[in-house]
């Protein structure tokens, strides 16, 4: 008979944030950081090796751990006042510690590094999800929302939005669509393979989620606009956020809604609704048509008290801006892409 292994389980503690007064579980194995990190707080770090310092914090109360020596970038005034490395050190209790979180771009670098093919998923017929990463050295730290530029030393950058939340991940999704005549999309689309090496400059861009709102939030997606609002959207689910939350994706056909996340998000959580609306709709499609802003207006007449996140072609960013303050929504309320979209000529695409 084979014989049986037990693993021991392994123990969780509270880790809370004086600053924030927020609480995540972290294990005793992962660093402070990882445990933060996975939870989706956006704790300040930058090489996630004991090197650099960002990720310096005072642990008020409780027991920490370093699997070797304290590391040397911690100076006698800061192991005196109680600082530690969060990257490197483990809870050994629960703790209480002091972290000024990231919630504008102010505090986040922008950093250029290669990064290798990982993945290249065809979505639908026009819309590609290239998973990109990051060599475990180097990290990139951002705000669900932000863009990066992508770079290949044949083809002019191109911006994309980063598709997924930051985690404890060196992974980065971008969904890319195919641009008529178009010469980077035309190589990814053609010619970009796994294991390939590009490079990558981020994270940029001011469309990211404002964390200290309770307002319900209204997104309008165009196309691969949805990219960003996912990446929001799973931030809003890694931190348990209660706020409602509606998610407008407008598409040409039903073939370009090319994830069934959204679907499943709304049978999932109850505070997250999903309304696909087709402006080139077959009489079979029996849900919401024409302008995504307009389904928005119908639904919404008064906008008091929301928050509105747009991201997608001009056009329809500006569209939405304009039909949203007609009805009410406070202008610091509204949030796009817009611009980062407009800047972009198609022959570089
Ligand atoms: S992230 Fe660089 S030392 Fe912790």
């Amino acid at each position: 008979m084979a014989p049986l292994y037990f693993l021991s389980p392994k123990t969780m503690f509270t880790v809370l944030n004086q600053v924030s007064g927020k609480s995540f579980k972290c294990g005793d194995e992962e660093s402070v950081l990882d445990g933060a990190l996975s939870n989706g707080f956006n704790f300040p770090y930058g090489c996630q090796n004991g090197f650099c310092g960002q990720c310096k914090a005072v642990i008020l109360n409780g027991e920490i751990d370093y699997d070797g020596e304290v590391p040397s970038v911690l100076s006698a005034d800061d192991i005196d006042s109680n600082m530690a490395l969060l990257c490197q050190c483990k809870a050994k209790s629960d703790l209480y510690i002091a972290v000024d979180e990231l919630d504008s771009l102010a505090a986040i670098e922008v950093r250029s590094m290669p990064c290798r093919v990982e993945q290249i998923n065809h979505l639908n017929h026009d819309v590609i999800q290239l998973i990109l990463k990051i060599p475990g050295a180097q990290s990139l730290q951002y705000l669900a929302g932000q863009y990066l530029d992508l770079e290949h030393s044949d083809f002019d950058s191109r911006y994309y939005s980063i598709a997924n939340a930051p985690t404890n991940s060196n992974l980065i999704e971008l969904h890319i669509r195919l641009v008529d005549n178009g010469k980077l999309t035309n190589f990814i689309f053609n010619s970009l393979v796994p294991k390939s090496i590009l490079r990558i400059e981020g994270p940029k861009g001011s469309f990211f989620l404002r964390e200290e709102s309770e307002c319900p939030i209204i997104f309008i997606a165009g196309g691969t606009g949805f990219g960003p609002v996912k990446a929001i959207i799973e931030h809003l689910i890694n931190i348990r956020s209660q706020r409602k939350v509606y998610l407008y994706w407008g598409v040409r056909s039903e073939v370009d809604l090319y994830s069934n996340l959204p679907s499943e998000w709304s049978e999932k959580y109850p505070n997250i609704s999903f309304i696909p609306v087709l402006s080139e709709a077959n009489e079979t499609w029996d849900g919401n048509k024409g302008y995504v802003h307009d389904s928005v207006i119908k639904d919404f007449e008064d906008l008091t008290g929301f928050e509105v996140y747009a991201c997608g072609p001009p056009v329809m960013v500006n569209a939405a801006a304009k039909s949203c303050l007609e009805h009410q929504l406070v202008k610091e309320n509204f949030f796009s892409d817009s611009f980062e979209y407009a800047n972009v000529s198609n022959d570089n695409a």
